[in-house]
């Protein structure tokens, strides 16, 4: 832990040795490679904008929405694709869910602007345009004047005009956009690892039972590196530790996907073992003279029968899913800029909980989440990274636990592989 001294000879500590020498100013990846990370990945305004280019209006397939809200035939639900906003409606006519992009043709207005609703067609407010729920273009107010006066050229074609449409790929309950035509479909992009444990998530039918959105003082990617990064859950939330609900000594694993950006963390509180770690010495921040009074709270079932009592999973770039203990959740990170983020959450049950499982699984609801007692300290951190980095871009985080590759840790959690990975994918699609 930082004890407060400070080294008085800059020679006596040597420096992170991040070699980010851009004399053209252009930004190149380190020498060093994934075992280390440029601060200026998370300050930077041009790979900021050349993120929503490369990224998300690029190879990449986008989570948009669950389809229990798109469910009804003309039930549509907004949401972004990094700075991009989208419309997912089902087209009753089709039967199928559509994803466009929320902009009018003519002027460029948002075109949609709740977040969910039903709709029969979407007029645009400014000038009252309408698009069919197949994201054609049906009318245009005043399209011929008045009294003959006016009014839309005689060649203008309106067969011509409509909203922009994205491909669309469903696996399970998650709904994916991509503005690209060359990527595989879904199962194929993310690889069977990723598919086994989305359908080990979604291997009944779910109900949602709550949701929020927590706004994240910090770049996207200090988010994304966090919620891949197994090391620190049991040293930065001291309740897990202390209450022996999540820690490295317990079996598991981090497995990443080939591309390197998706990842799964998993474990088994059963088989916890702390002696001779550095959990039985004491040295770590837990609370030993604390103790929960209301033990409801850590009431738990077996979710699954395999055992696994902590699954996280990310799928690339900024979807995370969680199953900690009896809680389940899908959460998107939407960038809102430079220094800001959006984290919208989706709580689910399933269908056929009893009435007790559904109280105990908000019951435990209360640990996980902005206001909860685990892990609000994420929502903490990328600030303390985001405003120390901001002023001193020339350097760059270690990130060497468990070695310098990107390779799935069967036996130890106590590794960044995964975090690793989410730069290899990252840096391919970007291109440094
Ligand atoms: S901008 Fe939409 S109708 Fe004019
Ligand atoms: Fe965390």
């Amino acid at each position: 832990m930082y004890d407060g001294a400070l080294a008085t000879h800059a020679e006596a500590v040597p420096m992170n040795t991040t070699s980010p020498v851009e004399t053209d100013g252009l930004f190149r990846w380190p020498d060093e490679g994934l075992a280390r990370v440029p601060f200026r990945v998370y300050n930077d305004p041009q790979i900021a904008e050349a993120e929503q280019k490369l990224l998300f209006q690029g190879e990449t397939w986008n989570l948009v929405c669950l389809d229990l809200e798109v469910a009804e035939p003309g039930q549509y639900r907004t949401n972004w694709i990094g700075d991009t906003p989208v419309i997912v409606v089902r087209d009753p006519v089709a039967d199928r869910i559509r994803v466009f992009v929320n902009r009018c043709v003519h002027r460029g207005s948002m075109l949609c602007l709740e977040q969910h609703g039903k709709a029969e067609n979407f007029t645009c407010m400014y000038h009252n345009w309408v698009y069919s729920l197949d994201g054609k273009l049906q009318s245009i107010a005043f399209k011929r004047g008045v009294r003959g006066q006016g009014g839309m050229p005689a060649d203008f074609d309106i067969t011509k005009h409509g909203l922009r449409e994205l491909r669309v790929d469903i696996i399970r309950n998650l709904v994916f956009a991509t503005f690209s035509d060359q990527l595989p479909p879904v199962r194929d992009w993310f690889g069977p690892r990723m598919v086994w444990s989305l359908e080990r998530f979604f291997h009944k039918p779910i109900r949602l039972i709550g949701g929020y959105t927590q706004v994240l003082p910090n770049n996207w990617k200090l988010y994304a590196e966090n919620v891949r990064d197994s090391y620190h859950a049991s040293l930065l939330h001291t309740f897990f530790a202390t209450f022996g609900l999540n820690r490295l000594s317990m079996d598991g694993a981090v497995e990443v996907n080939e591309a390197g950006g998706s990842h799964l963390s998993w474990s088994k509180m059963a088989t916890d073992d702390a002696e001779g770690t550095d959990y039985a010495s004491g040295g770590l921040r837990s609370m030993r003279d604390l103790a929960i009074e209301d033990r409801r709270l850590l009431k738990t079932w077996p979710e699954f029968d395999d055992g696994i009592t902590h699954m996280i999973q990310t799928l690339f770039p900024n979807v995370f899913l969680q199953q900690i203990q009896n809680t389940l959740a899908v959460r998107l990170l939407v960038p809102r800029g430079l220094d800001r983020c959006d984290l919208q959450w989706w709580v689910f049950a399933y269908e056929d909980d009893t009435p007790e499982q559904l109280r105990m699984r908000l019951m435990q609801s209360n640990l996980v989440g902005p206001a909860g007692l685990v892990s609000l300290e994420d929502g903490f951190i990328g600030n303390a990274v985001q405003r120390t980095t901001r002023g001193d871009q020339g350097h760059g985080a270690i990130v060497e636990m468990g070695g310098h590759d990107v390779t799935t840790e069967r036996q130890s959690r106590v590794s960044e592989a995964a975090v690793r990975g989410f730069w290899q994918q990252w840096r391919g699609l970007m291109g440094y």
